[in-house]
């Protein structure tokens, strides 16, 4: 088997910031209420000539340039998201065409806030059996423009972004997902749901009238759910790598809530230092939130070659994944 590693990253946070106080103006809530409940100050609103396709276009511009890959070079684009631009066609194509990755195969992973782990998973087996040397892996959302506002105990805790990592073959052995899971569970996807807008119940007037658009969310249910599974996705993960907790030199959770984050780190016995944490600057970006932690993190020095990384999601479906990744010894430009 092919070992890879990650050889650029890039982010894209749209620039308009919305605060707790700037939310409670147009919802019954307050800045104290979202942060204990949540750890979130702040998130991302997208501007008027942002799209999901825009802005995966420019982090995996930005992750290609650092990574020295030329759009010729990229053999697969990989998109993660539950907000393309169109239901059809997958967003995954925009991207490619974007980045001039014209030789390159594209596909859209919809694997609500999971999306990122289950395509870092999908690409390294491309590159494992030689069919791929390059894929570019984006994770986006621009759940904002399809939350419900008058829903107090869902609109507050998302934002918009989207962040991309360049996956490359690795002459090194060992480097790489080490250890995964990749796991589903549909009993339980009306506990995180957009019912309206797809074949099942399309859009009409009535729907319209109603207010029945939007995410709908069953918040205690999700947390119970999230605060298991982030545990235990992470044990099995590990367990599958021959590695202990205490081998990881960061944790990228999914930013959803500072307090399931917290707990998992706990409970790990992992210190601050290796958890990376900025839930409180963008709130819950589903599948775009470990890649913009991740390229945040790299940014800031906090990733060294041969670090081992570990990536903990969960979301609809319901859904969770998780992936012990060691970077190769290159040097990190
Ligand atoms: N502002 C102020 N009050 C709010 C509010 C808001 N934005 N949203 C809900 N409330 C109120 C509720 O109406 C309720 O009032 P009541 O007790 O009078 O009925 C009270 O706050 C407590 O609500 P509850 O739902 O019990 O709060 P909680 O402690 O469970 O926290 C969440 C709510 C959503 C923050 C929490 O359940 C959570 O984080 N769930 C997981 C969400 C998640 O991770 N989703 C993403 C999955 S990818």
């Amino acid at each position: 088997m092919i070992s890879s590693t990650i050889t650029g990253w890039g982010h894209y946070a749209p620039s308009k910031v919305v605060t707790n106080d700037d939310l409670a103006e147009i919802v019954d809530t307050s800045d104290e209420w979202i942060r204990e409940r949540s750890g979130i100050r702040e998130r991302r609103f997208a501007e008027e000539g942002d799209t999901t396709a825009t802005m995966s276009i420019a982090c995996a511009t930005t992750a290609m340039q650092r990574a020295g890959v030329s759009p010729q070079e990229v053999d697969l684009v990989l998109v993660a998201s539950s907000s393309p631009d169109y239901l059809t066609p997958p967003v995954s194509s925009q991207v490619q065409e974007g980045i001039g990755a014209t030789r390159a195969g594209a596909m859209q992973l919809t694997v609500g806030c999971t999306g990122f782990v289950y395509a870092v998973v999908t690409a390294q087996q491309f590159i494992a059996t030689g069919a791929c040397k390059t894929v570019v892996v984006v994770g986006a959302e621009l759940t904002t423009r399809w939350l419900n506002f008058e829903d107090r105990s869902t609109c507050v805790l998302f934002g918009d972004g989207a962040g991309a990592v360049v996956m490359q073959a690795s002459e090194e052995e060992g480097c790489g997902v080490l250890g995964h899971v990749l796991g589903s569970d549909g009993s339980g996807a009306e506990h995180l749901i957009v019912p309206v807008g797809g074949v099942a119940q399309p859009t009409t007037k009535e729907t319209i009238e109603k207010g029945l658009s939007g995410l709908k969310m069953n918040g205690r249910e999700v947390f119970k759910f999230a605060t298991t599974v982030m545990g235990t996705a992470l044990d099995e993960a590990l367990e599958k790598a021959g590695l202990k907790a205490e081998d990881i030199d960061l944790f990228i959770p999914h930013q959803a809530n500072a307090r399931i984050i917290d707990l998992a780190a706990r409970n790990h016995n992992l210190p601050p230092e290796k958890v990376m944490v900025n839930v409180d600057r963008y709130g819950n970006t589903s599948a775009a939130s470990v890649p913009l932690a991740l390229s945040e993190a790299f940014e800031a020095g906090r990733i060294q070659p041969g670090a081992l990384l570990a990536f903990v999601a969960f979301g609809a479906g319901l859904t969770w994944a998780s992936a012990i990744f060691r970077m190769d010894s290159r040097p990190l430009n």
